[in-house]
């Protein structure tokens, strides 16, 4: 379920000095607690956690490292792809494009897009949006690099950002949202966020997605289960949160990482599984979890695409094809659309 829908909600501007602000909205969203949540996915038949609680300090750190795990190939390729396209963005930008990007990212993806718009541009501004209080280190090193970039942070959900940069100025944006995050929604939650960023934009505003295609099974499956075992501290790592935060006793060495992918489906779906019956007490969300042996608690999916599927997509939700780039081995796509 989303949020209802907020209109004219008031944000509270923030300025740190004269290239940095950020905007926060008043705390008005009335939002379910972690303890919450957990009480009611876990609490369920079908057994789930939410993957936005993933991200910790310690899961975004070592979500950070499963982007450079030899497996992984996604966060490389992706970024041969943007290097690639730099010099052919131009071809498609007619005028100055702020850089609006949907999560903070990794700024080696966003400073391969400043690096093109910064030397092509008198001033640039960047505007990342995400939920998490973002940049604090990393926006100071880019407005070293970068003499000519402000930057504003909307510390929002993506729609609430969408919504406020909407009516912000008349400036044209450029939409950035990389590393196939967008696979990690259901079809009909992905499809409902793109009629949300088209009903957002404006016309001559761009759009730029980065998707992960549909491959041989085996190399998508080893992504997902590295040999160094990242990716299983990652997927087990929101247990000990859950530990810490919620009070629980879940003893780690009783689940393993499990991802398996659904050829039906296109999607690798990734699981924490339980190695014995179990009970696991959450006491902040008064719970109490009886787990089977080989039961799955599912925590992720990552849905893959095959070209047409994607131009399919883009299309029915009324955005115009500009253009798709893709990798050698065309494992990875960067589609570029816009909104006329
Ligand atoms: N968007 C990334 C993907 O689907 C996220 C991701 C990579 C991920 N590895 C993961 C999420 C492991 C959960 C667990 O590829």
């Amino acid at each position: 379920m989303s949020n209802p829908v907020q209109k004219n909600k008031e944000y509270k501007k923030f300025i740190v000095d004269s290239r940095l602000q950020y905007f926060k909205p008043h705390a008005t969203r009335i939002e379910k607690t972690f303890a919450e949540e957990i009480s009611s996915s876990l609490g369920r038949n079908l057994k789930s956690i939410p993957p936005k609680f993933f991200y910790d300090k310690k899961g975004s750190d070592l979500f950070e490292k499963i982007c450079s795990v030899l497996e992984y190939y996604p966060t490389r390729t992706e970024i041969s792809i943007l290097q690639k396209l730099k010099t052919e963005l131009s071809l498609f930008l007619d005028g100055d494009f702020r850089l609006v990007e949907l999560g903070s990212g990794s700024s080696t993806k966003t400073r391969l897009l400043l690096d093109f718009l910064t030397a092509s541009q008198k001033t640039t501004e960047y505007f990342p949006i995400d939920i998490s209080e973002i940049l604090a280190e990393s926006s100071e090193e880019l407005l070293n690099d970068y003499k000519n970039l402000s930057i504003t942070g909307i510390i929002d959900t993506y729609e609430g950002g969408l919504e406020f940069l909407k009516t912000y100025d008349d400036k044209k944006n450029l939409i950035i949202f990389l590393g196939s995050s967008f696979g990690n929604f259901s079809p009909v939650d992905g499809y409902k966020f793109l009629e949300k960023i088209f009903s957002t934009m404006k016309p001559g505003d761009l759009f730029l997605i980065g998707l992960d295609l549909v491959k041989d099974t085996s190399i998508l499956e080893s992504a997902y289960n590295d040999s160094k075992g990242i990716t299983a501290k990652f997927n087990l790592n929101v247990l000990s949160r859950i530990n810490d935060e919620l009070d629980a006793d879940f003893n780690l060495e009783n689940f393993s990482h499990y991802a398996v992918y659904n050829e039906k489906d296109q999607r690798i779906e990734m699981y924490l599984k339980s190695l014995t019956e179990q009970s696991v007490i959450i006491s902040k969300s008064d719970l109490e979890l009886k787990l089977q042996k080989d039961e799955l608690i599912h925590t992720e999916y990552s849905h893959k695409y095959r070209l047409s599927q994607i131009h399919d997509l883009l299309d029915d939700v009324g955005f115009e094809l500009k253009h798709t780039w893709l990798d050698d081995k065309k494992y990875f796509s960067l589609t570029l659309v816009s909104k006329n």
